[in-house]
């Protein structure tokens, strides 16, 4: 080897190993001098939130973050740059109305590229004037005028329960919840319903939305690799492209197919967004609309269906708990409405424990924490540092819910004040759900009827059914991991 290349070599050498060096010191002192670095949580929480994203790939994030909990405490650092907090005041403070704390920018990820909607949106300022719109006809007085079309849709589900009870010697209520729910809220949203209930199949449009939820992680996680999907030659790609096309092009022809119907005939049955057509400056554009509909379908019909499935499972498993409400909804008058409803203790009391226990939504709520910095729990967080809360750790600490993992709808009989601002399933603040109420009027017509025509369910054990099949799988929402659940009655 002549004299020059092992000079050449040799300052190659030099030039990488300080390379590296630098690199590996810079590395240290960001994660030494991090303001977060003090916060307790796993080393590798200081370095890179690789374990994090891994939990959330695979279903388990709030599951590996009440585990830290139980480990570290209220406060703990999961990422380089975000931490979870499990404390009451904390909580308060982050999600309160008018707050500072605004919804990060990993929501815009979790649905299609270019939806905005009052989900997603985070400027403040925005997301205020959309809900001010949206909330007038989601009020509880004002969701009465779809009370009958409600009423009409479980009593359908009820007898296409029955139908397959009859042919098939067990029910799966995952499957029928989730067709109500979605059949209620697309008739609500776009003046027709996706007819899931009478045809008993899912339509491409729920088809494409099951692919859309189901990216979720992938999407929040790799958001670039969704934005560039329709590139890249992989047929999986190719194909959550054209979900996402083809439910915006849904959205867009049912709304313009109501406009023209409601065209010809002014008092054509209203939605959730009627009073919005032709507002002019003051209501909302069509794409507004068409996002605001296509949202509502994504909040509204996994969640519900969930609460109720995950509610009449935890009955079946205490067959006196299922006694005690269906003696309760016996003294019910045959035509009985949602304010008959409404005055049941005890029907309420188990959609709050089933709310508790099994909330549809129950992993982190990741907000920003604002320009001035904050401190929770003794510790500062610098501004832009992405803080979380979580229902699933809120609902089972002990300290608020003695014997936490237990179903017992009778500790909502006198709830203590604790109780009261931990149950957070719908969220909590200026960004609580908007359809709390829809949600509240399904699950409560939709428990009584059940229960009514099928007093004595229980879990079936047909088709190899097991407690396997409820293991909860969760990414941003909840679903059984096996998809279906099997009853009897
Ligand atoms: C049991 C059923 C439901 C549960 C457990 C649930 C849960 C939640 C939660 C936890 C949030 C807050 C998310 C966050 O802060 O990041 C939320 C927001 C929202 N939900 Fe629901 N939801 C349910 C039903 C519904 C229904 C039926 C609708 C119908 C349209 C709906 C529409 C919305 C909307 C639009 C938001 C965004 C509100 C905003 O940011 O201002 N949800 N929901």
């Amino acid at each position: 080897m002549d004299l020059p290349s092992v000079a050449g070599s040799s300052l190659l050498w030099i030039f990488l190993s300080s390379t590296l060096i630098w690199v590996i010191t810079r590395a240290i002192y960001r994660v030494v001098t991090n303001p977060l670095s003090s916060i307790p949580g796993p080393q590798i929480s200081k370095w890179s939130g690789v374990v994090l994203i891994y939990e959330w790939l695979v279903g388990r994030r709030a599951l590996y973050v009440d585990s830290l909990h139980k480990k570290y405490g209220p406060i703990v650092r999961v990422a380089p740059d975000e931490v979870h907090i499990n404390d009451l005041s904390a909580a308060r403070e982050i999600h309160k109305v008018g707050g500072r704390y605004l919804k990060s920018k990993w929501y815009e990820n979790l649905v299609p590229p270019g939806i905005v909607n009052v989900f997603t949106v985070s400027d403040p300022a925005y997301h205020s004037a959309l809900r001010r719109l949206l909330a007038g006809p989601m009020a509880d007085n004002q969701l009465k005028v779809f009370e009958p079309l409600i009423t009409d849709r479980v009593r359908l589900a009820i007898r296409r329960i029955g139908e397959e009870l009859e042919y098939r010697g067990a029910a799966d209520i995952y499957k029928w919840w989730l067709f109500l729910a979605t059949d209620v809220i697309g008739e609500l949203s776009f003046g027709d319903s996706f007819r899931m209930l009478e045809t008993g199949k899912k339509n491409q449009y729920i088809l494409d939305l099951e692919v859309v939820s189901s990216f979720q992680p992938i999407r929040t996680t790799f958001p670039t690799l969704i934005r560039l999907a329709r590139y890249v030659p992989l047929p999986i790609f190719r194909s959550v492209f054209e979900s996402g096309r083809r439910m915006g092009m849904y959205a867009h022809q049912s709304v313009e197919r109501y406009k023209k119907l409601l065209q010809a005939e002014p008092n054509y049955p209203k939605t959730l967004f009627t009073r919005f057509y032709n507002a002019g400056k003051e209501g909302l554009s069509d794409t507004e609309i068409r996002n605001g509909a296509a949202g509502y379908i994504v909040a509204g019909s996994d969640t519900t269906a969930v609460t109720l499935t995950y509610l009449n499972w935890a009955l079946c498993r205490h067959p006196e708990i299922q006694e005690k409400l269906v003696a309760e909804l016996q003294s019910l008058p045959e035509d009985f409405t949602d304010k008959h409803l409404r005055e049941l203790r005890y029907l309420n009391n188990v959609i709050m424990e089933a709310l508790r226990l099994y909330s549809a939504a129950p992993s982190a709520l990741p907000r920003v924490v604002p320009p001035e910095g904050a401190t929770f729990a003794g510790y500062y967080l610098p501004p832009g540092t992405t803080v979380c809360t979580q229902a699933y750790s809120f609902h089972r600490d002990p300290a608020i819910f003695p014997d936490p993992e237990r179903f017992n709808p009778s500790r909502w009989d006198n709830p203590t004040k604790e109780m009261n601002y931990a149950f957070m399933p719908f969220g909590a603040g200026s960004r609580i759900c908007l359809g709390i109420h829809l949600a509240w009027m399904e699950l409560r017509l939709a428990v009584a009827h059940f229960y009514r025509a099928f007093p004595a369910a229980r879990i079936s054990t047909k088709e190899g059914m097991s407690d396997e099949d409820m293991k909860p799988k969760i990414s941003f929402l909840m679903a059984p991991a096996g998809h279906r659940c099997l009853i009897e009655a």
